[in-house]
């Protein structure tokens, strides 16, 4: 049979960085994160008796190491359901790949739920978490909806994403400001493998529950200027340990930094608009969905700034009618 999924890439709040498995993607720490409306991946998967191997086009492109990813990701599917078919996939991003959006959140997410659909299975939205963890770790949060937290687990089997608010619980907006379109120089997945090189990861370690407690605190009161610091605060200290790994990993880009002192500057003149940034040199701007309009007019007046796309909470992944092919 043939399935698609559509699912959404999201922002972690608190972030997902090293694992203590990083075969299976066990996370060191919990993260909380918001789905993103407008950065989605389309994927239609089918298994075919034809088939010699899987056959996967991600926009456009037949590319070997994504191929590899993928495959890997079938692999776990087939074996579950005890099926060997190879399968043709076919998805689309409605932005760009690799460039630290998240493109591998909301992939794995439409892969594995597409996937399971398409041979056969069904699995609850706990399974389909863990399955697409495996696949991407930041995956696991795209398939609940709305405001998600992840729980690191001690095993696969507790290690998964559930829903702490739906999409309509809270009206915040995460702005991306686009500053290249070059693709990163690390990859996520190697990051990761780094993160216990930074002689601070320890401290990290010893502190996230608390600011886990806190994040969640400031969600159940929908306190947004306290949970705006604790986001920024955040994002600074997960780059604070990719800074500070062996090697050293920067991903920012001038206009990163340019942002995010503007963004400290608007906030001094009254506009509440925090920051974070993930892998990657593209910034989210995080506000109130009272003043969009104003966050938009001031990053279109920055000349590095060459496309801004604005999020809403979102639904988690689902299966969708239309196929693409
Ligand atoms: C900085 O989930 O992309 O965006 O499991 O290797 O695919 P892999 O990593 P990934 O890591 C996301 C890291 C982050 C923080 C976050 O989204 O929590």
């Amino acid at each position: 049979m043939k399935a698609t999924a559509i699912a959404p890439a999201n922002i972690a709040f608190i972030k997902y960085w090293g694992n203590k498995d990083d075969r299976l993607r066990l996370p060191d720490n919990g993260s909380i994160s918001m789905n993103l409306s407008n950065l989605l991946t389309t994927t239609t998967v089918e298994f075919q008796q034809e088939l010699f191997d899987d056959d996967v086009v991600i926009d456009g492109k037949q590319e070997k190491n994504a191929t590899r990813r993928v495959s890997k990701q079938l692999d776990l599917i087939r074996r579950r359901a005890n099926i060997q078919l190879k399968a043709k996939v076919v998805s689309h991003n409605n932005f760009p790949s690799s460039t630290g959006l998240s493109s591998s959140a909301s992939g794995f997410a439409a892969l594995t739920v597409a996937a399971c659909k398409a041979i056969g299975l069904t699995l609850s939205e706990k399974e389909l978490s863990i399955l697409a963890r495996q696949g991407s770790g930041s995956a696991a949060r795209s398939i609940p909806a709305g405001f998600v937290e992840w729980c690191s687990g001690k095993t696969s089997e507790q290690s998964y994403a559930a829903s702490l608010y739906p999409a309509d619980y809270w009206d915040i907006v995460d702005i991306v400001a686009i500053v290249s379109r070059e693709k990163k120089e690390t990859s996520t997945t190697k990051g990761h493998a780094l993160a216990h090189s930074s002689p601070f990861f320890s401290t990290r370690l010893a502190t996230i529950d608390t600011k886990i407690q806190r994040l969640k605190e400031f969600l159940a009161t929908r306190d947004f200027s306290a949970l705006g610091e604790l986001v920024e605060d955040e994002a600074l200290e997960l780059h604070a340990i990719m800074l500070t790994s062996k090697p050293s990993l920067l991903y920012w880009l001038p206009a990163t930094i340019q942002i995010m002192r503007l963004v400290r500057y608007w906030r001094k003149e009254g506009l509440e608009v925090f920051f974070t940034v993930n892998t990657g040199q593209d910034i989210h701007l995080i506000c109130e969905g009272k003043n969009v309009e104003r966050v938009k007019t001031l990053l279109r007046t920055i000349e590095e700034v060459n496309n801004i796309i604005v999020n809403k909470p979102s639904a988690g992944a689902r299966i969708i009618r239309d196929h693409l092919f």
